[in-house]
């Protein structure tokens, strides 16, 4: 079988991010916005460094304003995922993206978004859950707003609360309000951190009830960390191609995944933003199979993972498992 061919369950996919670049020009264009800056000569997207990262991806969630643009959006991102062997994906969506926090926007974007993915799961083959995201650097009364209509929001669809977003700023502790609202309306939980913070940040992020991480890589500096994620279970979405482009890791041959999976942690596969950084899951899987060895048992192995970790009714579950 194909990499490609394999059936996968993606946990990790920033729906904005997942816009590919000729989505957002059209968009601008249509909308006649200037986006100075965002693209490079080929056309793709540019930025230096994480920091530079963010600030051009909120540039560019400027342009999809509407829940007809998330319609298309989400068209686009699950027939492309599909194409890539994806039978199940998880979103991140974010309330400040759409509607700026207001219950009703938000219930119009989040409509147009449960549209799209019950239209690709009967045209694509492709089942799609949303986790409604605060991002971090836009602070924790933003974070508190988002949590609030997706609270409002729990269920069918949408079926988990998280956190992106620049993880160095404030602590996690900050948004416990908001993680406590989530989980009371019946949302599952994820944030992102250990991606950039250290093992001290991932234990505080803990803390506030998350089930799963995002990336978590950095737990391979604390021996007792890697233990504790172990025993717990808490599952990480491992996004490896994401972390090389953004130097989280000098490169796929220090990418700390096969020492975690050999810890014992349960980890996943995923693409963050594949416009972003040049990779699809097709993609993911050379990488491992090329820097790792990874063969289809082992694929086999992550993706009964993230099927067991996924944010779904057990029904789902047991049709992806
Ligand atoms: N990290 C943190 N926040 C994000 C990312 C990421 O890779 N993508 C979109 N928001
Ligand atoms: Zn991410």
């Amino acid at each position: 079988m194909s990499l490609r061919d394999i059936p996968k369950v993606e946990l990790h996919l920033h729906l904005e991010g997942a816009a590919p670049p000729e989505f957002i020009r059209g968009l601008a264009a249509e909308k006649k916005i200037k986006l100075d800056g965002i693209f490079d000569a080929d056309g793709g997207y540019e930025f230096r460094d994480f920091a530079h990262f963010l600030s051009q991806y909120d540039a560019a969630c400027t342009v999809l304003t509407g829940p007809e643009e998330f319609y298309r959006l989400t068209r686009a991102v699950l027939a492309e995922s599909a194409f890539h062997g994806v039978i199940y994906s998880e979103t991140f969506l974010s309330p400040d993206f759409c509607g700026g926090g207001d219950l009703h926007a938000w219930r119009d974007y989040l409509a147009a978004i449960a549209q799209a993915a019950q239209d690709a799961e009967r045209d694509d083959g492709i089942v799609l859950r949303g986790i409604a995201t605060a991002v971090r650097h836009h602070g924790a009364e933003a974070c508190r707003k988002a949590a609030r209509v997706a609270a409002e929001t729990s269920g069918g669809f949408l079926t988990g609360f998280g956190m992106a977003g620049a993880e160095l700023e404030g602590r996690p502790g900050d948004f416990a309000y908001s993680f406590d609202l989530a989980r009371e309306a019946g949302l599952r939980l994820t944030a992102h951190a250990g991606e950039w913070g250290d093992a001290q940040r991932i234990r505080e992020t803990l803390a506030l009830g998350v089930e799963r991480l995002g990336h978590g890589i950095r737990a391979i500096e604390d021996a007792a960390l890697v233990q504790e994620l172990a025993d717990r279970n808490i599952t990480l979405e491992v996004c490896p191609g994401s972390n090389v482009v953004l130097k989280a890791v000098t490169g796929w041959d220090d990418h700390p995944i096969q020492k975690l999976r050999d810890a014992g942690v349960p980890v996943t596969v995923s693409t963050d933003d594949p416009p972003f950084f040049h990779t699809t899951m097709t993609a993911e899987y050379e990488g491992l199979q090329r820097t790792f060895g990874w063969q289809e048992a082992d694929f086999r192995d992550t993706n009964i993972a993230a099927a067991k970790a996924a944010f779904c009714d057990d029904a789902t579950r047991d049709a992806i498992l």
